[in-house]
């Protein structure tokens, strides 16, 4: 049933764990308003013939509905939609809500190519390739316009855009190739903004990684840019470091939990910090880039405004590799990988 429909609708395969339940919606959505358009289409034929004007001089009664007549032509339309938006919004809720077990990717769309960096190390211009049958959260940021990631084989698709991050994830069930898109018009190039996503094998994808880790980079994926976005090699956190001094950062934030004139970054992420206006946020991947780019916009309580906007000062990827660095500084965490270094310092400074 599921296939018919799929290919009666003309819908491409059903490529990840959300493909299914995102058609299903789709299938019983097109199904109500095909039935129920019929219906209303067939009704008024049937009352063309019978209430057709018979003679010249034929008047219309007036006619009084009764209450429940117009109760169930209100309330039965109100039902479905009322389902809809709830199948609907049950699964955007689910679109939008990354496991927390999810490995981590960075995408960054530039007119006109998207660019893929994996924290621990490899990046790609145009390819992405992951694992099948493993949660895949896609940290999303734009270097100059609105862009649109979409993948039509997943059913996902996440506006990317200019200083902010905003996430989508997926699961992907069948190894293969699959198109991504551009959804959103982004200048004279959009309709070549194509990328590719590669699903393996997990063997396969630790494989691919460990390739890549040997310093043997793939030159198939490098596609003939321009020369700022040859993909560098190396390490997002100790990239992210690298910054953070160049930036002057850690003139005013600490790594190891002392105060500063900003809050200290060790175990910033993911912490609940209240703001001078008493409100409370999550110092997730959003906040963090927005904290760069409009600092005065959530000051933590207790700290002065002083920070300067880094919008402009910083690209998409060291935007990235600043936030891959700040969730690097955990203090409890044991961090492993090839140029972690120590371990960082078991103080819990709030
Ligand atoms: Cu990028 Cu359209």
């Amino acid at each position: 049933m599921n296939e018919v429909l799929r290919r009666l609708l003309f819908l491409p395969d059903q490529a990840s764990t959300f493909a299914r339940d995102v058609d299903r919606l789709h299938y019983f959505v097109i199904i109500t308003t095909f039935i129920m358009s019929t219906a209303v289409g067939l009704t008024a034929i049937f009352f063309f013939v019978r209430y057709r004007r018979r003679s010249e001089t034929q008047t219309t009664p007036h006619i009084e509905p009764a209450l429940w007549m117009e109760a169930l032509f209100v309330g039965t339309p109100l039902i479905f939609f009322t389902l809809w938006f709830f199948l609907g919004f049950r699964e955007f809720v689910r679109q939008q809500t990354p496991p927390s077990d999810s490995m981590d990717v960075y995408v960054m769309g530039k007119k006109w190519m998207w660019k893929f960096a994996y924290p621990d190390g490899p990046n790609s211009i145009n390819v992405l390739r992951v694992p099948a049958g493993r949660n895949v959260r896609l940290l999303m940021t734009s270097r100059d316009v609105i862009h649109s990631f979409y993948v039509p084989e997943f059913r996902i698709k996440q506006d990317v855009l200019p200083g902010r991050y905003t996430q989508t994830w997926f699961n992907a069930t069948m190894p293969g190739r699959y198109q991504i898109l551009c959804a959103e018009y982004c200048g004279a190039g959009h309709s070549i903004m194509r990328g590719e996503v590669i699903v393996l094998k997990p063997q396969e994808y630790e494989n691919w990684l460990a390739f890549q880790h040997r310093g043997l980079v793939a030159t198939q994926d490098a596609q003939p840019t321009a020369l700022d976005f040859a993909p560098p090699l190396g390490n997002m956190v100790d990239q992210g470091r690298r910054i953070a001094a160049e930036q002057g950062c850690l003139k005013c934030h600490t790594t190891d939990g002392t105060r500063h004139i900003g809050p200290t970054w060790l175990d910033l992420y993911l912490r609940r910090e209240r703001l001078n206006d008493g409100s409370i946020v999550v110092a997730d991947e959003a906040y963090l880039t927005e904290s760069m780019m409009d600092p005065a916009l959530k000051v933590v309580e207790g700290f002065q405004p002083v920070m300067p906007s880094f919008q402009g000062k910083l690209a998409g990827p060291e935007v990235a590799a600043l936030v891959e660095y700040i969730k690097s500084l955990q203090s409890d965490a044991v961090r492993i990988g090839p140029s972690e270094g120590p371990a960082y310092a078991p103080i819990r400074g709030r």
